[in-house]
Parts: structure tokens; C-alpha cells; sequence
């Protein structure tokens, strides 16, 4: 069995090394500019950003660097970037920042298609005296803005509806939705974790937009919630008063430094690496459906450059995940955060996918560091595995 660290030793596990790594909308590896980046502030410069001394301020201004960096590449000021946690604790902030700061009761519109971190919070909220409306998506997973107008009341608090899905890829309509959410003025929240740094993001109608750093080539446990000025949200961890209020808790600086230089990567990268991920995505599509008995969920292109995610039938995805490791290919079925639960997955369900394709889906996902001989060998490998299983199969293809 392979012990990727052993406590009082030090030995880091490279048990990734060999392998196809096509699950990047799970997590990412950290670039090696971003672990470079952040190796000071965990051992020489590893002060508490609120101190007044010297190796405090050194992280303090590390800190506002990183904003500052992050707000020019999005077109806003710095004071409206607040660090957190990751997208979970960000998205939270959102959706209950904005519930707290009323008296209780309001009404809330989000997608059948959500991350968890918005839709279990949604849920949690319409066990609390909110209203929530869900809001039904076509066959590619797209939301309708006309929908969002629709469902706006008087009493409508938030919409919340995410940029680009992370298990099919599909893009929503958001420049369209945060117009009529402008023009009714009500607040737009989008969760932007997968679309971040790849695909453009029309700030002027976003109130309040949630990143990730694991996903960019970042580490884990750090992100931000963009808030625009003049939003004002309750804050849900009280305590030293850091984030302008808005977030106690003493600010991650090695986190916060690596978001910064994995936002500066993607960036630089982003018009060269998307192409690039567009075509593996382009040639994904063409090899797979050339197997029979398969289909593409989400849309073939409005769509995220990095994901594509397949159904095939008479095949259990979680086999197929099982095979593909055999041959070094790591992949997923769903998201990372719901596969332990054999529940379909909420996203392909929306969809309408039949539920003996649901069960059959696998999603691939590319990075910065992913090779064309890699989708190769992908293609190479999934038909095998694919009879494979069908061989094995109490179903039959078609049948
Ligand atoms: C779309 C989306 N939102 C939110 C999250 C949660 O992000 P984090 O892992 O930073 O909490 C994820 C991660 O899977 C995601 O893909």
C-alpha cells in the first residue's frame, strides 16, 4: 500500500507520477512557480499578517500583493476580494452573508445544477423560513434567463447560479441573468470555481463570485469571494475582525501568495492553454461517440474547455473509473464530492439522462500539464475497458 507521508518522516508519496492525472476539475497539481512562490511564507517570512513589526508586515503586504493581483485580472479593486477558505466557505458566505443580514424569511433562485456548496446551502436555508426556487435546465444543462425573470419576486434576496458546471462543463447565460438581475436589483451571486481563469467572467453585472486556488494549480484550502462595493453581507466567522470584517480568522499566507501566483499562471496562460484544452476536449468527443451505446452530457460547445463528460450504457461508472486506475488513468465519475454516494448525480439527472446512463457516466478533465499523447492513450484504452466491462455486463447495449 503506498503511505503518501509517514508522520516524523519525511517522505512525500510521487504515486501520481506516472500516471494520466484527467480528474483537474477535482484538483489540480500545484504549479511549481506557485510552490516556489509560497515556500518563503512557510519558513522565512512566515509572520501573522496583523503584526506590526517587520516579518508581520513583510506578510501583510505579500497578502495585499496577492489582492491586488487578483483584483486587476478581474477589473475591480482590491478591497472587494475577501479571502477564505476555499469556493465552500465562499459560496457560503453568500448565500447566508446575504440571508443573516435580513430579519429571516426571503426568497432565493438557484439552479438544479449546483455545487453542493450552494445547493445543500439553498436547502439548508428553505429549512430555515426561506423560499427557494430551483430552477429547471434543458437537455445540455443550460438555465434560462427568461426563467430567472420569471421567478424574481418582490422579496427576491439573491440569484445564484454558477458560471460553468464542474461534472458536464456547460457555460449559463450569466452576462444575460446578471442584466435582469441589475434591472430588478437584486443581488447576483455566481460560482465561478471551474470557470476561473479559463473563460471571461462579465464583472460589471457580478455581484459576488466564488474561487477556489486547488482548482487553478493552486493550493488547497484557500479562496475568495469577491463582494462588490456597497454588498453588504453578515459575516459568518466572527472574531479578530480581518477581511474588513467581513471574515475573521489569522489570513493564510502561503494559500493566499499561491492564489495569487496561480491566478497570475492562468491568466498568462489562458488564451494558449484553453485552446489547447478545447481541442483535447473536440477530440475527446469525436473518439468517444464512436463507441456505441455512448452519449455526451452537457453542451458540445458552449461549453468549459476543460471538461467533457460521457454516459455509457450497460456500465457502471464506478467500475469503469476502477479500470481506467488499472491502466494509470486517473478519471471520475460525477463530482469528486458526491462519487463516495452511489446516488446518481444530481447534475445528470437535471438533465434527464435515464437513469441506467447516469449511473454509466465519466468525466474527464484536463490541466495545464495534460499532452495530446495522453488523450491518446485515453482513447486507446477506453474502448478495451469499455468491452470489458460489457462483456461482463448482466446488460445488453441497446438492450
Ligand atoms: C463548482 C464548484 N464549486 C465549489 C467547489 C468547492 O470548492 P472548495 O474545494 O474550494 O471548497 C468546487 C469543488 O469541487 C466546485 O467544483
Amino acid at each position: 500500500m503506498l503511505i503518501p507521508y509517514q508522520f516524523g518522516r519525511i517522505s512525500a508519496g510521487d504515486g501520481m507520477n506516472n500516471k494520466i492525472y484527467l480528474d483537474n476539475s477535482a484538483t489540480t497539481p500545484l504549479a511549481s512557480e506557485v510552490l516556489e512562490a509560497m515556500t518563503p511564507f512557510f519558513q522565512s517570512s512566515y509572520g501573522n499578517a496583523s503584526s506590526l513589526h517587520s516579518t508581520g508586515r513583510d506578510a501583510h503586504k505579500a497578502m495585499e500583493q496577492s489582492r491586488s493581483l487578483i483584483a486587476e485580472h478581474l477589473g475591480v479593486t482590491p478591497h472587494e476580494i475577501v479571502f477564505t477558505s476555499g469556493a465552500t466557505e465562499a459560496d457560503n458566505l453568500a448565500l447566508l452573508g446575504t440571508a443573516l443580514r435580513t430579519n429571516g424569511g426571503g426568497h432565493m433562485i438557484t439552479s438544479r445544477i449546483e455545487h453542493d456548496a450552494v445547493r445543500h446551502t439553498a436547502r439548508w436555508l428553505a429549512t430555515r423560513g426561506f423560499d427557494v426556487t430551483l430552477l429547471d435546465v434543458d437537455e445540455a444543462g443550460r438555465v434560462s434567463a427568461q426563467d430567472v425573470r420569471k421567478a424574481l419576486r418582490p422579496d427576491t434576496l439573491l440569484v445564484s447560479v454558477m458560471a460553468g458546471n464542474n461534472e458536464i462543463g456547460t457555460l449559463q447565460p450569466i452576462q444575460e441573468i446578471g442584466e435582469i438581475c441589475r434591472e430588478r436589483d437584486v443581488l447576483f451571486h455566481t460560482d465561478a470555481v471551474q470557470a476561473y481563469g479559463k473563460v471571461g467572467l462579465p464583472m460589471d453585472v457580478i455581484d459576488m463570485l466564488a474561487v477556489s486556488a486547488h482548482k487553478l494549480h493552486g493550493p488547497k484550502g484557500v479562496g475568495f469571494l469577491y463582494v462588490r462595493k456597497g454588498v453588504k453581507l453578515a459575516p459568518l466567522l466572527h472574531g479578530g475582525g480581518h477581511e474588513g470584517g467581513r471574515r475573521s480568522g489569522t489570513e493564510n499566507i502561503p494559500g493566499i501568495v499561491g492564489l495569487g501566483e496561480a491566478t497570475r499562471l492562468a491568466f498568462a496562460e489562458k488564451e494558449q492553454v484553453s485552446a489547447r484544452m478545447r481541442q483535447f476536449r473536440d477530440q475527446l468527443i469525436t473518439g468517444v461517440l464512436k463507441l456505441p451505446g455512448t452519449r455526451l452530457n452537457g453542451h458540445p460547445t458552449d461549453s468549459l474547455p476543460h471538461i467533457a463528460n460521457f454516459s455509457f450504457e450497460a456500465i457502471e461508472g464506478e467500475s469503469l473509473i476502477m479500470k481506467l486506475d488499472e491502466h494509470d488513468i486517473a478519471a471520475s465519475t460525477g463530482s469528486a464530492c458526491s462519487s463516495p454516494n452511489l446516488e446518481p448525480s444530481h447534475v445528470l439527472v437535471a438533465l434527464g439522462v435515464p437513469l441506467s446512463m447516469a449511473h454509466g457516466s465519466l468525466r474527464i478533465s484536463t490541466g495545464r500539464q495534460t499532452t495530446s499523447h495522453e488523450i491518446e492513450k485515453l482513447l486507446q484504452v477506453l474502448p478495451v475497458v469499455v468491452q470489458e466491462l460489457r462483456d461482463i455486463s448482466p446488460f445488453k447495449v441497446g438492450g
